[in-house]
């Protein structure tokens, strides 16, 4: 297939020179199987150098594959190659630009699309819709020009006035009483963490980050962070119009800018409207495919320090840094053996809530956060803490990265490299 990054996408019912993946905010859904090859196109009609991310995928990082060191100048193309493992899990992933310094506002600007894998060990899931829910924020004047942010919102990382589902203002979703839905929400938000919530519902969690639960979990509440995805059973038993929205999300404040959470009361992304003739209720599953459990045999420990806060020498007197440094895509910051578990504390000094994100090798969260009990890819280290983590390094030799994935920080140097060597 191919993919064209260029300006001009149709956003929140709007022409905008927004980028656009062919076209469309988010670009076209990936549906991949388990053994299969993604050959991809991706040519640059943007005016920054860009590249592919295939968020989520436990797949090589080397060459031409999900290789967050290539570099597309504007005008080139790329050809990809991307082989996806017989084993890999099926599940909501998603795809974006990850060109060091240009990421946040790419993705800002509509470049990001859902990327599914299909087949391999699955619920049996009766339901009467399977949709895809890319939630993106972004700022438009009124000319339709995508709003550059601000140095402080840099800082904090930007959140857009517009938050879209599917590149839609809060579009309507249709459903009838007692059908099920599986709604695949994606966190596409450059920054922003999204608390959702539907009005008159709990939702059932059945998978995080592409991964199904050990079981089905009812949630009130569903915390996502930038990058994170969650897969939902959601059934109205009545007609009636409900509310999705995000409440707010205090991620803590960096030294004197703003703190407390950013909107002041929820926002409303989409409204489910149930009407029609009742379907028999379906049952929710519940047993989901066998989940992994950390391996225990540890061959190395690390701690990995998140810092960010007044009083460095960067830019304005902030820095955002891992163990004391900012992105250097020469330098080796972690050398791993293939074939071996290690766990991983990640120590979060500043006074803000950092999304860690590791590419290409998924992990186990054991302490820190709520542990999903799979493995995952986004993990929120709170204000002040920690979290541990054990990560298998089986599969994949090669060099990729880790970072914050609250976008703005990893562009202003809080990203590190990892070299899983044989
Ligand atoms: Cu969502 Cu390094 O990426
Ligand atoms: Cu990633
Ligand atoms: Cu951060």
């Amino acid at each position: 297939m191919t993919l064209t990054a260029a300006p001009g996408a149709r956003l929140a019912g709007r022409e905008t020179s927004a980028w656009a993946f062919n076209g469309t905010c988010p670009g076209p859904t990936l549906r991949l199987r388990p053994g299969d090859l993604l050959r991809a196109r991706l040519i640059n009609h943007i005016d920054q150098p860009t590249n592919l991310h295939t968020h989520g995928l436990h797949v090589s990082p080397h060459g031409n594959g999900d290789n967050p060191f290539l570099t597309i100048e504007p005008g080139d193309s790329l050809d990809y190659a991307i082989a996806v493992p017989t084993d890999h899990p099926a599940g909501t992933f998603w795809y974006h630009p990850h060109h060091h310094g240009t990421v946040a506002d790419q993705i800002f600007s509509g470049l990001a699309g859902a990327l599914l894998v299909d087949g391999g060990p699955a619920p049996d899931l009766s339901v009467a819709d399977d949709l895809v829910l890319l939630i993106t924020d972004t700022t438009l004047d009124g000319a339709g020009r995508v709003a550059a942010p601000s140095r402080m919102s840099r800082m904090m990382g930007r959140e857009g006035e517009l938050v879209l589902v599917n590149g839609q203002h809060q579009p309507v979703i249709t459903t009838a009483p007692g059908a099920v839905q599986r709604w695949r929400v994606i966190n596409g938000c450059v920054s922003r963490v999204l608390a959702l919530r539907l009005a008159d519902h709990h939702v059932t969690q059945i998978a995080l980050d592409g991964v199904f639960l050990p079981a089905p979990a009812d949630r009130d509440e569903m915390v996502l962070a930038p990058g994170n995805r969650a897969d939902l059973l959601v059934r109205s038993t009545r007609s009636g119009r409900y509310a999705l929205v995000s409440e707010p999300y205090d991620r803590g404040s960096l030294g004197m800018m703003g703190g407390g959470p950013s909107a002041a009361g929820p926002v409303t992304l989409a409204t489910l409207v149930a009407s029609g003739a009742a379907e028999a209720s379906a049952a929710l599953p519940t047993r989901l495919p066998a989940p992994s459990t950390p391996p225990d045999n540890v061959s190395r420990r690390r701690q990995i320090t998140l810092a960010a806060g007044m009083g460095g020498m960067g830019m304005g007197g902030t820095s955002f840094t891992i163990d004391g440094r900012t992105y250097d895509p020469e330098r080796d910051d972690q050398t791993v053996a293939l074939d071996t578990i290690e766990e991983w504390t990640v120590v979060n000094t500043s006074t803000m809530d950092h999304p860690f994100h590791l590419h290409a090798w998924p992990f186990h969260v054991l302490t820190g956060a709520p542990a999903a009990g799979v493995l995952q890819d986004v993990v929120l280290v709170p204000a002040r803490g920690s979290v541990r983590l054990r990560i298998p390094f089986t599969d994949y030799p090669g060099r990729s990265v880790y970072h914050c994935h609250i976008l703005d920080h990893e562009d202003l140097g809080m990203m590190a490299t990892i070299n899983v060597r044989p």
